[in-house]
């Protein structure tokens, strides 16, 4: 049966991301994805359902939730997140069905679906290709290891960036809008506001005060990232970067860099990232239109 979750399986459906998630991997010669407590991922859940209630899907089977995928109504398109299947149930269909339902949700609404998927997970590939998805754009998935004593960087390095603001909120969607073609207002008034203190979000603003780049974080024992983010160059990148660093001293932040940015993947190698993973996004419809240059860097957080 698929169903909708309940609030009261938010604990489950995180000990099974962790479960699906980390012995795919294991299984599969790689090392866990997921180091923190199975507690922690439901985090997620908290997340993914205060921006989109009702948006993760379950399959059920003699009362053990044995598969889930949340999804994102955006006004720009549809995505779809986090496709988990017990262990015990790969291969039997489960992700395909809790696919369609959710190909059909956006479809009835008219919009594209998109998603990110790993290059080095043959199955979660072939589950996107196989109905029908196309990939589009590859991204190195890079860790930036900080030392416990922070880093130094001068303020010619970081000039230009600060904090968001509520009030820059419709600048930096118009900005995605014209670089990706995305609509992520809810996302960015959610981490914007920031209400549990694990989120940021910064600007990057020329001589004229133009917003010409934005760039997010998370920061929460199941996920260190930093992205959500849109910007015109790879400089206004890597200040902005360069800008959340500090936040994660001691850790290894993911940074999802667009392969194809040789300059910025060039400065981020120099600075001893480490390539970890690659991913791709996959879409299932027309790609929105981009109507000025520049380049975006995902997340697996809050969309
Ligand atoms: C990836 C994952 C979700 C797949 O779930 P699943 O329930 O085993 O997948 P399904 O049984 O629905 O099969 C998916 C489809 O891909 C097809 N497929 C699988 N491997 C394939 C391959 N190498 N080439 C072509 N098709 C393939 C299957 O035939 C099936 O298509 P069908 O239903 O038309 O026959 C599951 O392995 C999992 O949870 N992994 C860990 C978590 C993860 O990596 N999630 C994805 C990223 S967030």
């Amino acid at each position: 049966m698929i169903r909708t979750m309940a609030k009261e399986e938010w604990e489950e459906v995180g000990g099974l991301i962790h479960l699906a998630t980390n012995t795919w991997y294991v299984n599969n010669g790689k090392p866990p994805v997921f180091s923190c407590y199975q507690n922690d991922l439901k985090f997620f859940c908290e997340v993914y359902e205060s921006l989109d209630p009702n948006c993760c899907l379950v399959a059920e089977e003699n009362g053990q939730i044995t598969a889930c995928c949340f999804y994102h109504p955006r006004p720009t398109h549809f995505s779809l997140g986090i496709m988990c299947v017990h262990p015990d149930f790969y291969g039997r269909g489960l992700a395909r069905q809790l696919l369609q339902e959710i190909v059909t949700r956006a479809s009835d609404s008219g919009k594209t679906l998109h998603l990110i998927s790993s290059a080095q997970n043959i199955d979660s590939f072939s589950l996107y290709n196989k109905y029908g998805f196309v990939p589009n754009e590859v991204f190195q998935d890079m860790l930036l290891q900080v030392p416990e004593a922070g880093l130094s960087f001068t303020q010619q390095e970081l000039s230009g960036v600060r904090p968001a603001k509520a009030s820059d909120i419709p600048k930096l969607v118009s900005l995605e809008r014209s670089i990706n073609g995305f609509d992520h207002t809810k996302d960015l008034e959610f981490i914007i506001a920031n209400e549990s203190g694990h989120w940021n979000c910064h600007v990057m603003e020329d001589n004229q005060a133009q917003i010409t780049g934005f760039l997010c974080s998370v920061n929460h024992a199941c996920s260190k990232i930093i992205g959500l983010g849109a910007m015109r160059n790879h400089t206004d990148s890597l200040a902005l970067i360069k800008s959340h660093l500090n936040n994660f001293k001691g850790f290894s932040p993911l940074l999802l860099i667009p392969a194809k940015e040789k300059e910025l993947v060039q400065a981020l190698l120099k600075m001893k990232a480490k390539n970890i993973e690659i991913h791709m996004t996959q879409s299932l419809g027309n790609i929105p239109n981009k109507t000025s240059t520049g380049f975006f860097m995902p997340t697996f957080l809050p969309e």
